[in-house]
Protein backbone atom coordinates (compact mmCIF):
# COMPACT_ATOMS: atom_id res chain seq x y z
CA UNK A 1 0.00 0.00 0.00
CA UNK A 2 1.72 2.92 -1.30
CA UNK A 3 2.10 6.38 1.48
CA UNK A 4 -1.15 8.27 1.03
CA UNK A 5 -1.21 12.19 1.38
CA UNK A 6 -2.13 13.11 4.89
CA UNK A 7 -3.52 16.98 4.60
CA UNK A 8 -0.81 19.16 5.07
CA UNK A 9 -1.68 23.25 6.40
CA UNK A 10 1.75 24.35 4.87
CA UNK A 11 1.09 22.71 1.40
CA UNK A 12 -2.47 23.80 1.59
CA UNK A 13 -1.36 27.10 1.85
CA UNK A 14 1.23 26.89 -1.33
CA UNK A 15 -1.60 25.65 -3.29
CA UNK A 16 -3.75 28.57 -2.93
CA UNK A 17 -1.37 31.29 -3.25
CA UNK A 18 0.08 28.97 -6.77
CA UNK A 19 -3.16 28.92 -8.24
CA UNK A 20 -4.60 25.75 -9.72
CA UNK A 21 -2.14 26.27 -12.92
CA UNK A 22 1.21 23.38 -12.20
CA UNK A 23 3.50 23.53 -15.04
CA UNK A 24 7.28 21.28 -14.64
CA UNK A 25 7.42 20.78 -10.98
CA UNK A 26 10.42 20.29 -9.24
CA UNK A 27 10.71 18.15 -5.67
CA UNK A 28 14.88 19.94 -5.27
CA UNK A 29 14.31 17.29 -1.94
CA UNK A 30 12.12 14.88 -1.98
CA UNK A 31 10.46 12.52 0.25
CA UNK A 32 7.20 10.37 0.77
CA UNK A 33 5.12 13.87 2.33
CA UNK A 34 6.26 16.00 -0.25
CA UNK A 35 6.30 13.70 -3.45
CA UNK A 36 2.14 12.22 -2.08
CA UNK A 37 1.21 15.89 -2.24
CA UNK A 38 2.76 16.47 -5.37
CA UNK A 39 1.35 13.79 -7.06
CA UNK A 40 -2.27 14.78 -6.32
CA UNK A 41 -2.31 18.15 -8.41
CA UNK A 42 -2.55 18.76 -12.29
CA UNK A 43 0.91 18.95 -13.20
CA UNK A 44 2.92 18.97 -17.04
CA UNK A 45 5.89 17.22 -15.31
CA UNK A 46 6.99 16.27 -11.92
CA UNK A 47 10.70 16.28 -11.21
CA UNK A 48 11.69 14.64 -7.75
CA UNK A 49 15.64 14.47 -6.21
CA UNK A 50 17.19 13.15 -3.55
CA UNK A 51 20.68 11.89 -2.05
CA UNK A 52 19.06 9.35 -0.41
CA UNK A 53 19.21 5.41 -1.65
CA UNK A 54 16.73 4.40 1.47
CA UNK A 55 13.99 6.50 -0.12
CA UNK A 56 14.49 5.45 -3.94
CA UNK A 57 12.39 2.11 -3.00
CA UNK A 58 9.19 3.82 -2.00
CA UNK A 59 8.62 7.28 -4.17
CA UNK A 60 7.91 5.31 -7.09
CA UNK A 61 4.63 3.72 -6.00
CA UNK A 62 3.96 7.08 -4.97
CA UNK A 63 3.82 9.43 -7.77
CA UNK A 64 4.31 6.64 -10.75
CA UNK A 65 4.10 9.45 -13.43
CA UNK A 66 7.24 11.02 -11.49
CA UNK A 67 11.21 11.44 -12.74
CA UNK A 68 12.97 10.65 -9.71
CA UNK A 69 16.67 11.46 -9.58
CA UNK A 70 19.34 9.77 -7.66
CA UNK A 71 21.65 13.06 -7.23
CA UNK A 72 24.04 15.23 -5.23
CA UNK A 73 23.52 19.07 -5.40
CA UNK A 74 27.43 19.89 -4.88
CA UNK A 75 27.30 17.90 -8.82
CA UNK A 76 27.26 20.31 -11.77
CA UNK A 77 25.74 17.83 -13.73
CA UNK A 78 22.31 17.45 -11.25
CA UNK A 79 20.13 18.66 -13.73
CA UNK A 80 22.20 20.66 -16.15
CA UNK A 81 20.17 22.83 -18.22
CA UNK A 82 16.87 22.03 -16.69
CA UNK A 83 14.02 24.66 -15.39
CA UNK A 84 10.90 24.16 -14.06
CA UNK A 85 7.61 26.60 -13.31
CA UNK A 86 7.51 25.60 -9.47
CA UNK A 87 10.25 24.74 -7.15
CA UNK A 88 9.26 23.09 -3.44
CA UNK A 89 12.54 23.03 -1.36
CA UNK A 90 10.27 21.47 1.49
CA UNK A 91 12.88 20.97 4.80
CA UNK A 92 15.63 20.63 2.52
CA UNK A 93 17.71 23.66 4.18
CA UNK A 94 18.52 22.27 7.50
CA UNK A 95 19.23 18.99 6.09
CA UNK A 96 21.67 19.66 3.81
CA UNK A 97 24.47 19.68 6.41
CA UNK A 98 23.32 16.48 7.31
CA UNK A 99 25.01 15.73 3.18
CA UNK A 100 27.12 18.08 2.19
CA UNK A 101 28.69 20.28 5.01
CA UNK A 102 28.30 23.87 5.04
CA UNK A 103 26.75 23.17 1.11
CA UNK A 104 23.19 25.04 2.59
CA UNK A 105 24.79 28.44 2.18
CA UNK A 106 25.37 28.11 -1.59
CA UNK A 107 22.64 25.78 -1.98
CA UNK A 108 19.67 28.55 -3.52
CA UNK A 109 22.57 29.77 -5.30
CA UNK A 110 22.81 26.34 -6.87
CA UNK A 111 19.52 25.81 -7.48
CA UNK A 112 18.43 29.32 -8.89
CA UNK A 113 19.08 28.71 -12.53
CA UNK A 114 16.76 25.53 -12.74
CA UNK A 115 13.19 27.97 -11.45
CA UNK A 116 11.56 30.52 -14.09
CA UNK A 117 8.62 31.13 -11.40
CA UNK A 118 8.23 30.45 -8.14
CA UNK A 119 10.06 28.96 -5.42
CA UNK A 120 8.31 27.60 -1.99
CA UNK A 121 10.83 26.79 0.96
CA UNK A 122 9.21 25.02 3.67
CA UNK A 123 11.37 24.64 6.57
CA UNK A 124 11.32 24.49 10.51
CA UNK A 125 12.47 27.63 12.75
CA UNK A 126 15.56 26.38 14.96
CA UNK A 127 13.71 25.16 18.23
CA UNK A 128 13.54 27.70 20.87
CA UNK A 129 15.90 26.83 23.92
CA UNK A 130 13.30 27.66 26.32
CA UNK A 131 14.64 24.67 28.64
CA UNK A 132 11.36 22.84 28.31
CA UNK A 133 10.73 18.97 28.11
CA UNK A 134 10.23 19.54 24.29
CA UNK A 135 13.99 21.31 24.40
CA UNK A 136 15.42 18.49 26.29
CA UNK A 137 14.04 15.73 23.58
CA UNK A 138 15.75 17.96 20.72
CA UNK A 139 19.18 17.87 22.58
CA UNK A 140 19.39 14.50 23.89
CA UNK A 141 18.44 13.37 20.37
CA UNK A 142 21.39 15.55 18.76
CA UNK A 143 23.82 14.53 21.68
CA UNK A 144 22.97 10.88 20.93
CA UNK A 145 23.82 11.54 16.90
CA UNK A 146 26.81 13.62 17.46
CA UNK A 147 28.08 10.54 19.86
CA UNK A 148 27.40 8.17 17.45
CA UNK A 149 29.29 9.75 14.91
CA UNK A 150 26.75 11.11 13.14
CA UNK A 151 25.88 14.55 11.28
CA UNK A 152 23.39 16.71 12.77
CA UNK A 153 20.10 18.20 10.58
CA UNK A 154 20.80 22.10 11.31
CA UNK A 155 18.13 24.90 10.78
CA UNK A 156 17.69 28.33 10.22
CA UNK A 157 15.59 31.09 10.97
CA UNK A 158 13.17 32.28 8.55
CA UNK A 159 14.24 35.92 8.41
CA UNK A 160 17.86 34.72 7.51
CA UNK A 161 16.70 31.73 4.74
CA UNK A 162 14.69 34.98 3.32
CA UNK A 163 17.98 36.94 3.17
CA UNK A 164 19.85 34.15 1.43
CA UNK A 165 16.96 34.14 -1.06
CA UNK A 166 16.64 37.47 -1.90
CA UNK A 167 20.90 36.99 -2.15
CA UNK A 168 20.34 34.28 -4.66
CA UNK A 169 18.24 36.31 -7.07
CA UNK A 170 14.79 35.36 -6.10
CA UNK A 171 12.59 37.77 -4.31
CA UNK A 172 10.36 36.72 -1.56
CA UNK A 173 6.82 37.61 -2.68
CA UNK A 174 5.07 35.97 0.81
CA UNK A 175 5.91 34.56 4.16
CA UNK A 176 3.81 32.76 6.38
CA UNK A 177 4.86 31.06 10.00
CA UNK A 178 3.03 28.30 10.92
CA UNK A 179 2.89 27.63 15.01
CA UNK A 180 3.72 24.18 15.70
CA UNK A 181 1.25 21.85 18.02
CA UNK A 182 3.54 18.97 18.94
CA UNK A 183 2.23 15.87 20.76
CA UNK A 184 3.44 12.13 20.87
CA UNK A 185 4.27 11.36 17.43
CA UNK A 186 6.39 13.70 17.65
CA UNK A 187 8.09 13.11 20.69
CA UNK A 188 7.86 9.20 20.27
CA UNK A 189 9.73 9.81 16.72
CA UNK A 190 12.49 12.35 17.95
CA UNK A 191 13.38 9.78 20.84
CA UNK A 192 13.37 7.18 18.57
CA UNK A 193 15.52 8.84 16.30
CA UNK A 194 18.03 9.05 19.84
CA UNK A 195 17.56 5.26 20.68
CA UNK A 196 18.99 4.21 17.29
CA UNK A 197 22.11 5.67 17.57
CA UNK A 198 23.07 3.80 20.78
CA UNK A 199 24.33 0.79 19.51
CA UNK A 200 26.96 3.35 17.93
CA UNK A 201 28.23 4.62 21.30
CA UNK A 202 31.91 3.40 21.90
CA UNK A 203 31.06 3.69 25.73
CA UNK A 204 28.76 1.22 26.65
CA UNK A 205 28.68 2.77 30.36
CA UNK A 206 27.28 5.74 28.71
CA UNK A 207 24.60 4.42 25.93
CA UNK A 208 23.13 2.11 28.67
CA UNK A 209 22.90 5.65 31.26
CA UNK A 210 21.63 7.74 28.28
CA UNK A 211 18.79 4.73 27.20
CA UNK A 212 17.63 5.69 30.82
CA UNK A 213 17.80 9.10 30.37
CA UNK A 214 15.93 9.08 27.11
CA UNK A 215 12.71 6.63 28.12
CA UNK A 216 12.58 9.14 31.59
CA UNK A 217 12.09 12.30 29.15
CA UNK A 218 9.82 10.19 26.75
CA UNK A 219 7.70 9.33 29.89
CA UNK A 220 7.32 13.20 31.50
CA UNK A 221 7.02 14.85 27.88
CA UNK A 222 4.10 12.29 27.08
CA UNK A 223 2.61 12.99 30.16
CA UNK A 224 2.12 16.58 29.76
CA UNK A 225 0.29 16.12 27.06
CA UNK A 226 0.47 18.41 23.65
CA UNK A 227 1.96 21.51 23.39
CA UNK A 228 2.29 24.59 21.19
CA UNK A 229 6.11 24.94 20.65
CA UNK A 230 8.49 26.17 17.71
CA UNK A 231 7.18 26.52 14.30
CA UNK A 232 7.45 25.88 10.69
CA UNK A 233 7.41 28.56 7.56
CA UNK A 234 6.96 28.67 4.35
CA UNK A 235 9.28 31.10 2.42
CA UNK A 236 7.09 31.77 -1.49
CA UNK A 237 9.53 33.49 -3.87
CA UNK A 238 9.77 34.25 -7.92
CA UNK A 239 12.09 34.22 -10.24
C1 LIG B 1 14.34 16.09 5.28
S1 LIG B 1 14.24 15.42 3.67
C2 LIG B 1 12.87 16.28 2.97
C3 LIG B 1 11.56 15.75 3.36
C4 LIG B 1 10.67 15.51 2.19
N1 LIG B 1 10.35 16.72 1.45
C5 LIG B 1 9.42 14.77 2.65
O1 LIG B 1 8.36 15.16 2.29
O2 LIG B 1 9.54 13.80 3.38
C6 LIG B 1 15.54 16.23 2.76
C7 LIG B 1 15.65 15.82 1.32
O3 LIG B 1 16.65 16.62 0.69
C8 LIG B 1 17.63 15.76 0.12
N2 LIG B 1 18.94 16.42 0.19
C9 LIG B 1 19.53 16.99 1.26
N3 LIG B 1 20.76 17.44 0.94
C10 LIG B 1 20.93 17.14 -0.38
C11 LIG B 1 22.01 17.33 -1.28
N4 LIG B 1 23.15 17.92 -0.90
N5 LIG B 1 21.84 16.90 -2.57
C12 LIG B 1 20.69 16.28 -2.97
N6 LIG B 1 19.63 16.08 -2.14
C13 LIG B 1 19.78 16.49 -0.86
C14 LIG B 1 17.58 14.50 0.96
O4 LIG B 1 18.14 13.40 0.28
C15 LIG B 1 16.06 14.36 1.15
O5 LIG B 1 15.50 13.80 0.00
Amino acid sequence: MPYQYRVDALFEWIAKINGPEFGDVLDAGTGAHSLSWLATLKVRSLTAVTVEDWRLGELPSIAPGARIVRGEWTDPALLYGEQFDQVLVDYVIGSVDGHAPYFQYDYLERLKPHCRGAVYLVGLEPPPRDGSLLDQVCRVRDACILLAGHRMYREYPSELVSRWMERSGMKVTDVKRFPNRIGARFINGQLDVAKRKLPLFKDRALAAAMERQVEELRASALAQGDQTWGADYVLAGRV
